[in-house]
């Protein structure tokens, strides 16, 4: 369904182009409300997790979507929440990938190991008080051609064209990006409507304890070898399941076990 502007429902904020759905959202935060979403089919400076750069060649799906009223001891377990929503909002619009879908910790969504969606999870929070707002920024490669020559800064992009698919890839019709973005409102709201009810950190635990089991059925890591490069130094092990707390759990070559609350992960 293409939409003229006279048919956006009041959530939606399309722009033509835009240099970074993120960067718009957070510039407008005071006036957008809980659930707004933020689309341009032309992000021009997209941004990606660690300060890089997130390139958006035509076709590929590029959105903010604005949450308030967080929980500030909610606010480190959104960004993998923000991954279940993705996975499970294109199992929905694509049931037959299902079986495909994968989830590299924290928020990265994988098909066969190759990056189809990235989530930059930024949030607001003022001194005092105990809630918060969020604004989840997704990519998803959903009509993506990767060229080479297109994509000079593949080396600080995570998404190397080689190691990254796109929707089109494996699905005959393409879900169109309305549809697409409605559905990861609906499991955003729902997710995030979970979080809200709780207000202490035991609580906040048991929130993001209780999406877990689902998430840890495409954890993509599981039983790898990889390295996690952490403030400049590199841990190798095998990487052995996602804790309560929703850290990264790595087997060292001493056999313990170290939790990593962050990380960028290098398979
Ligand atoms: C990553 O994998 O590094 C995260 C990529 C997040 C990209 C999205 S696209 C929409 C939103 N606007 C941005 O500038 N970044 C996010």
């Amino acid at each position: 369904m293409v939409l003229t502007p006279s048919q956006h429902p009041d959530w939606l904020h399309w722009l033509e182009s835009c240099p970074s759905t993120n960067s718009w959202a957070l510039s407008q935060l005071s006036q957008l409300p809980h659930g707004a979403v933020i689309f341009t089919p032309q992000q021009t400076a997209g941004r990606g997790q660690h300060g890089r750069v997130w390139q958006s060649p035509p076709g590929t799906l590029t959105a903010s979507f604005v949450l308030h009223q967080i929980p500030v001891v909610q606010l480190p377990g959104l960004s993998l929440i923000a991954g279940l929503a993705v996975i499970v909002a294109i199992a929905d619009c694509c049931p037959e990938l299902s079986p495909v879908l994968g989830w590299k910790w924290p928020n990265d969504v994988l098909i066969e190991r190759k990056k189809l969606a990235g989530i930059l999870c930024e949030s607001v929070t003022s001194s005092g008080k105990t809630d918060g707002s969020v604004v989840i920024g997704i990519g998803i490669n959903r009509q993506t051609d990767f060229q080479p020559e297109e994509m000079p800064e593949v080396e600080v992009h995570d998404a190397l064209y080689n190691r990254a698919t796109s929707l089109h890839q494996w699905v005959v019709t393409v879900p169109d990006e309305f549809f697409i973005l409605e559905k990861l409102r609906f499991y955003l709201l729902n997710y995030a409507s979970l979080l809200s009810i709780t207000d202490n950190d035991f609580q906040s635990t048991n929130a993001l304890t209780n999406l877990l089991p689902e998430l840890r059925k495409y954890d993509a890591l599981l039983g790898q070898s990889i390295t996690i490069e952490l403030g400049g130094n590199l841990y190798s092990g095998e990487a052995c399941g996602i804790s309560d707390r929703g850290h990264l759990l790595l087997k060292l070559a001493t056999g313990e076990i170290r939790p990593f609350v962050s990380g960028h992960i290098l398979w």
